[in-house]
């Protein structure tokens, strides 16, 4: 492979023109044009590049063939069926190859990455309906949620109200706010399965609020259940109540099509390497900067990069803005932590295009498709009370599905059965799903579920032959 020579290598910091060397060297298509726009805010989402390697590999969205030249975008090993995306995703061959390029570049001309990574952010921002100055490359969710917890200014006996399904990605920053400030941890139970609507979870929540509730702190989705919490309408209830609203959406990229601006949260923590499929140990972070008055009218919270080198040493930063335009670009002072990975962020930037070109909404709608189906037909087999994701109300649907696998009712209880049926599915079917534990309203012990992700390498014969290899498997250790 030849390595195109790195442009311009910045002494004290990368370069715009250095950046869109590295991006632009092998994947020439990666939307220079926009990368270099004056301002991202104003530049139009990416054209369909011509030539480039996904788009080449494309053909039309409306013909036969278009999800199957999707999967040949991956490299995953066609011998197995791996339906495990809520755990990590896989790069497309694209991506790879761009990182493993700029790794090789970087390494020829020893180039450091003291950045704020502008390009990059630039590229991502598009593609999540926010503005560069919002928009974090972070290491992970967890790493996301860590930074905006440790970063608000919460004192004892504030309140942050949130689930009985979080994720340790949120539950530790959480517990270390408890912990060193005195900060109180409130949680609704979430009802689980196909019998609520989303205004039922937002009554909770509303019911839970107190005069102390500084923060509401939810998962969308649940990584238990695979329940999609109605983001926008909690972000009302949490501004009607001047809240501070935080997301954990480590789902959100690459799965689900929204506009962060629109979602009218303060922030939103997700994966770049889970349903986004960019390199692994790569995040998403969302943190509003700017009062947006359609969407979040609400003042700014007050909020620390509390781990920077970007924040200047001496000085400080103006007041957050209460108007429109942000007063500084808070993203920035976050993403600039030490020397960096030009080759990294150059691989997030390249997915962000990837799903860009095949289109968000396009993505969205594959994958709740053939979630809805998968649910469909456990619904059919085993009924649909042994679904524990919900199903029928759109607004709390995504593409991660929980269900009970076995006919006898006491197993839901059986962790090491759940444990062997999901591994006698990779050993004996070749299938990659896992297993899911959690809480229910009403019962003493934790029940136990399989979790399937559906993602956009799959097609409708791959759901029912996670079903049919379920149903038989099942039954054999009934
Ligand atoms: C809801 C949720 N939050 C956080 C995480 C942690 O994700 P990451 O590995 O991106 O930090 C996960 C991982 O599965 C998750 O499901």
């Amino acid at each position: 492979m030849s390595i195109p020579r790195v442009n311009t290598p910045a002494k004290t910091g990368v370069s715009r023109r250095t950046f869109a060397g590295v991006l632009g060297g092998g994947a020439a298509t990666v939307g220079l044009g926009t990368l270099a726009a004056p301002s991202a805010r104003a530049a139009a989402p990416a054209a369909p590049a011509a030539g480039g390697a996904a788009s080449a590999a494309l053909p039309a969205p409306s013909s036969k063939g278009y999800w199957d030249a999707v999967r040949r975008l991956f490299v995953l090993d066609k011998k197995v069926l791996f339906m495990n995306v809520g755990t990590v995703g896989s790069p497309p061959r694209e991506v790879i190859e761009t990182v493993d390029r700029v790794h090789r570049e970087v390494a020829v001309g020893a180039e450091s990455a003291y950045s704020d990574f502008a390009d990059i952010r630039a590229v991502a921002a598009r593609g999540f309906g926010c503005d560069p100055d919002e928009l974090v490359i972070s290491h992970n969710t967890t790493d996301g949620m860590a930074k905006i917890v440790a970063g608000l200014a919460l004192r004892e006996g504030d309140e942050i109200l949130t689930t009985n399904h979080e994720h340790s990605g949120g539950n530790v920053p959480m517990a270390l706010a408890r912990d060193r400030h005195g900060v109180v941890i409130k949680r609704v139970a979430l009802p689980v399965g196909n019998d609520q609507r989303a205004e039922d979870y937002v009554t909770l929540f509303k019911r839970a609020i107190t005069s102390r509730t500084k923060v509401l702190l939810f998962s969308a989705p649940t990584y238990k259940t695979g329940t999609m919490l109605p983001i926008r309408m909690l972000a009302g209830l949490a501004q009607d109540h001047g809240l501070t609203t935080v997301v954990d959406g480590a789902h959100i990229p690459g799965m689900m099509a929204y506009d962060f601006h629109e979602l009218g949260v303060d922030f939103l923590a997700g994966s770049a390497a889970k349903w986004q499929c960019g390199p692994g140990g790569t995040g998403i972070l969302y943190v509003r900067n700017k009062v947006l008055p359609r969407h979040n009218p609400n003042p700014l919270p007050e909020f620390w990069p509390v781990v920077s080198s970007g924040y200047p040493a001496e000085g400080g930063r103006p007041a957050r803005t209460d108007g429109p335009e942000e007063s500084y670009d808070i993203a920035a002072d976050l993403q600039k932590v030490g020397n960096g990975s030009l080759a990294v962020m150059a691989g997030v930037g390249s997915a962000c295009e990837v799903w860009d070109r095949i289109g968000r909404r396009r993505i969205q709608r594959h994958v709740l498709g053939l979630s809805r189906h998968l649910k469909e037909l456990v619904a059919e087999r085993w009924g649909v009370k042994s679904l524990y994701s919900p199903k029928d109300d759109p607004r709390l649907v995504c593409a991660l599905t929980s269900f009970a696998p076995f006919r006898d009712a006491g197993d839901v209880h059986d962790a090491k059965k759940t444990e062997r049926l999901v591994s006698r599915l990779k050993d004996e079917y070749g299938i990659v799903i896992r297993t899911s534990d959690f809480p229910v309203i009403g019962s003493s012990r934790n029940h136990q579920t399989v979790r399937v992700s559906t993602h956009l390498f799959h097609q409708k014969k791959d759901v029912e032959r996670v079903v049919e290899a379920l149903w038989r498997l099942s039954g054999e250790m009934s």
